[in-house]
């Protein structure tokens, strides 16, 4: 029999949600998308998983993935979300949305990609120490031990230069202030060059949409460690909540 699991990708633009084959990593059927509701409030955003799942006809276990720092299911910060997520108890709020019968585990959203990388992707991830960055809106980062993920690291806000990391080498930097790939990736070296002095991974694995150009890029890093990009592409939100809902993770 096929173990089935659905994860949901809470993001700035779309919230996607798909079933997902827990013993292949491949979605089985179509993902659904909607808009992401504005304001982004808790209320809404669950609203809006609600509909997806109703849509879906999916009455199990789901795993959400939020672009924050996720504790005791307390959402903790909102560096790019609605403000209103501070100190939102994940597991009220779902509970009275998704109903109080059905299993939620909320994580981090760079968190669940590298679990989905771990398990699916690069046999690389899970040797040694492994960074994983998703490089977007923001810099969400995922730090594996022989596969084993160190849950929230927030690598993406250490402060480099007086200036927090994402605010100077996320993607969005890059569109922002219409930065060659050149330029940005200069930018991204030294990121990479303080991460590697801090703690000596084995790996960098970089995701989010501009690791689809990772040609444009990768060669141009000035790095010691190996950079390779994410196999996974966009489905590792969505595949590392089912994962995380499935292995009972409740960050
Ligand atoms: C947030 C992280 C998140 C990352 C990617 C950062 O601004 O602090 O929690 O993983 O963006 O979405």
């Amino acid at each position: 029999m096929t173990n089935i699991g659905f994860g949901i990708d809470v993001g700035g633009s779309g919230i996607k949600g798909a079933r997902v084959d827990l013993d292949t990593g491949e979605f089985v059927g179509d993902r659904i998308k909607i808009l992401t509701p504005k304001p982004a409030t808790p209320t809404a955003v669950a609203e809006t998983i609600k509909e997806i799942l109703t849509q879906a006809e999916w009455d199990g276990p789901v795993g959400i993935t939020l672009p924050s720092v996720v504790r005791d299911q307390k959402a903790l910060t909102a560096a790019n979300i609605d403000p209103s997520w501070i100190d939102c108890d994940l597991r009220a709020l779902m509970s009275e949305h998704l109903g109080a019968e059905r299993e939620v585990s909320v994580l981090n959203d760079a968190d669940a990609a590298g679990l989905a990388e771990a398990r699916f992707g690069n046999p690389k991830a899970r040797e040694g120490a492994v960074i994983l960055l998703t490089l977007g809106t923001g810099i969400g980062s995922a730090y594996l031990i022989d596969g084993t993920l160190v849950p929230n690291t927030e690598f993406g806000h250490m402060v480099i230069d007086g200036k927090e990391a994402e605010h100077f080498a996320s993607s969005a930097a890059k569109e922002r202030e219409d930065l060659s790939y050149s330029k940005w990736a200069k930018r991204v070296s030294k990121v990479l060059n303080e991460y590697e002095r801090l703690f000596w991974p084995s790996l960098f694995i970089v995701g989010g949409g501009i690791s689809r150009k990772s040609e444009k890029w990768v060669p141009k890093l000035s790095v010691e460690t190996p950079v390779v990009p994410a196999e996974l592409r966009n489905r590792a939100g969505i595949v590392g909540a089912a994962m995380a809902v499935d292995q009972h993770l409740h960050p």
